[in-house]
């Protein structure tokens, strides 16, 4: 698919004094919506490369992360400050992505990851879905700038959420942009070339660094430091680069137990929170978190979901007021088997990615049993059979 070349200009919504095509192609996606009363949101662009009609197009959703950190020393990988290159920046400092793919910007945030939070998520799913999954979509792929910390959850998000062929791939790098060999030229160009393969298609949403592609559901960040810290641990990479050209292990599939929802009618994603299981797990904190607003708690259990003793009539309390609990692993590893009563097991869902589906199934209106049968059956299925 290519953009037009006609150049059309969007006065006072953009720097730039005349825009390529796909700018007004994108707002109008995003200003319509058929199936809904809810407002969508509308793409702020704030980066247009020049048009060549003979690449493909990605749009780059830039977030900050350490892929735009900067600091005052080239040797620094611990001290710098996250999100303070802009997406221009960025692209400029990898010229050859403009060989690969013609490329619209949005800086929908520039920050520490840390600080990407549910509205934002939330926003950059609902423009994915406008952009990439409209009848005649000109975009052939989005990637999505970054910090490292959070990254798993937002492309968890994606994953769960951006309801058509087209690739998500979300990208990272450990070292700032101001350190000798920094990482993010490199992820994010060969980030851009897996947004615009066909070989990409239909694979959900992706994560890519240090040469390496992993689907979203089951990859984590494993690592504080290290350029090899984004893995799944059991399912393994789905594909790699050769000298900047994507290749994937297997034809495209779809993880087994992965739950779609439509993000079109969500106005906000209710509070969910995480407490961790331990030793002497002091379980009032579940009333407490209830009490700050959380709709839903995840607890990352020990083990394959175990909690203490004491927390066990904080629990049963808590499911019998309606607040579902959903027992995962702070191993990251391996399931949590389905219970079928009592706290929702988390099947192989880790514990931050348990609290996304969590806040999705809450926010399309799903009750306890729904919520209970959205986590459990498609693995009970199989360990029945
Ligand atoms: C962040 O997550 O924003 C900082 C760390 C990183 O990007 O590697």
């Amino acid at each position: 698919m290519k953009f037009t070349s006609t150049l059309v200009a969007a006065a006072g919504l953009l720097a730039s004094p005349a825009l390529a095509a796909p700018y007004a192609q994108l707002q109008t996606r995003n200003t319509t919506s058929s199936s809904s009363t809810v407002e969508q949101p509308v793409l702020n662009v704030t980066y247009t490369s020049p048009v060549n009609s003979s690449l493909p197009n990605v749009v780059i959703f830039a977030t900050g992360g350490t892929i735009a950190g900067s600091s005052a020393s080239n040797t620094d990988t611990t001290k710098y400050t996250a999100g303070v290159v802009g997406i221009e920046a960025l692209v400029q400092a990898v010229p050859n992505i403009l060989n690969v793919t013609n490329v619209v910007g949005s800086q929908v945030a520039n920050t520490g990851s840390v600080n990407i939070n549910s509205t934002i998520i939330l926003r950059m799913a609902k423009l994915a879905n406008g952009i990439l999954c409209a009848e005649n979509s000109t975009t052939d792929g989005l990637v999505i700038t970054h910090g490292t910390d959070t990254l798993e959850e937002t492309a968890f998000f994606m994953d769960m959420t951006v309801n058509c062929k087209s690739p998500v791939v979300v990208v990272g790098a450990m070292r700032p942009s101001t350190a000798i060999s920094a990482d993010g030229p490199a992820n994010l160009l060969e980030a851009v070339t897996v947004a615009v393969s066909p070989a990409a298609r239909n694979r959900g949403a992706m994560i890519v660094l240090n040469d390496r592609i992993g689907q979203a559901t089951y990859t984590s960040k494993t690592n504080a430091n290290s350029l090899d810290t984004f893995q799944a641990i059991e399912q393994g990479y789905i594909g790699g680069f050769l000298s900047n050209k994507p290749f994937f292990y297997y034809p495209a599939s779809q993880p087994t137990f992965k739950n779609k929802f439509d993000v079109t009618n969500i106005t906000e994603l209710p509070q969910v929170d995480v407490l961790i299981s331990y030793q002497n797990f002091d379980a009032a904190l579940i009333p407490a978190a209830v009490k700050a607003g959380a709709k839903g708690i995840v607890i990352g259990g020990t083990g394959a979901g175990s909690t203490t003793d004491v927390a066990q009539p904080y629990i049963e309390a808590a499911l019998a007021a309606g607040i579902p609990i959903v027992l995962s692993s702070k191993t990251n590893g391996g399931a949590v088997p389905p219970s079928g009563s009592g706290a929702i097991s988390s099947g192989f869902l880790n514990p931050v990615k348990s609290r996304l589906q969590l806040q999705l199934a809450l926010a399309t209106g799903m009750g306890m049993e729904e919520i209970r049968g959205l986590f459990e059956d498609k693995l009970a299925g199989y360990l029945e059979a």
